[in-house]
């Protein structure tokens, strides 16, 4: 089976790039099931309701998050209603939402976890723990990990930490596409950043002009999208339903 995940998608650009190319991607990468990272897929980033339907539209199966899962306050209650949006699974017991799901595609079972990394984000409960804690409760060798992460030690490590456990660890939240993308001791797909699909000259999908300005005088921007062409960034890994082995995972960048 092929699987088709979508780096972080920012924004009415990156929406609008995907949604016109999603279709086509789909058919000529023979893709089975589609995982898009949304959680700047909302205009001035976050995720809200509108821009949620607008992925799931174009052809989303999961959409996963990061730090910016609560952002909008218009989210409230989306988690809890949307079996396939999950928040990092390393948020605190009680928060909204889910951080993993399985889908049952009759008889294969893919299951989805998102967790988010803590170097240099929020605090969050130690993934590691997280994750095996999870995995005790999935029964399908089918297992894909979006780890949103910031520090690139830290997602290596969850690779090699999850290697031959799961079928793939993608990063995610750098919004810069890594070009060392291997499977991991014959079974696990590894990625440390899928990259982003938004708008290419920008700085994460902001103007640059304004993250220059930030940097320079350290006196308060508003971030404002840049308006410049976007493009698509992703993997596809290919696997075996039956062991959950990784056979392949290759980058795909779209102009
Ligand atoms: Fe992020």
């Amino acid at each position: 089976m092929n699987l088709l995940f979508i780096g972080d998608v920012v924004g009415n650009a990156g929406c609008e790039i995907l949604s016109k190319r999603l279709y086509n991607i789909k058919k000529e990468y023979d893709i089975d099931f589609t995982i898009i990272n949304g959680e700047n897929s909302a205009q001035g980033n976050g995720i809200t309701p509108q821009s949620y339907d607008k992925l799931i539209r174009m052809g989303a199966d999961v959409i996963t998050t990061g730090n910016h899962c609560f952002k909008r306050k218009e989210a409230v209650g989306m988690y809890s209603e949307n079996e396939i949006l999950l928040r990092p699974a390393n948020y605190p017991d009680g928060a909204e939402g889910r951080g993993f799901t399985v889908v049952d595609l009759c008889p294969v079972k893919i299951a989805v976890v998102n967790l988010m990394g803590t170097m240099y984000l929020e605090s969050l409960d130690n993934p590691f723990f997280c994750i095996d804690k999870i995995l005790e409760q999935i029964d399908t060798p089918n297992i894909f990990v979006d780890f949103h992460a910031e520090a690139t030690s830290e997602k290596k490590a969850m690779g090699f930490y999850l290697e031959k456990k799961v079928t793939a660890v993608i990063g995610t939240h750098t919004h810069v596409q890594t070009s060392d993308e291997t499977i991991l001791g014959g079974h696990t797909a590894y990625i440390t950043d899928a990259g982003m699909t938004g708008p290419e000259r920008s700085v994460l999908g902001v103007e640059s002009e304004i993250i220059i300005k930030k940097l320079k005088y350290h006196t308060p921007v508003k971030f404002v999208e840049s308006s410049n062409p976007a493009s698509i960034n992703g993997v596809v890994v290919s696997f075996d339903e039956k062991s959950g082995k990784a056979t392949n995972i290759s980058r795909i960048i779209m102009h």
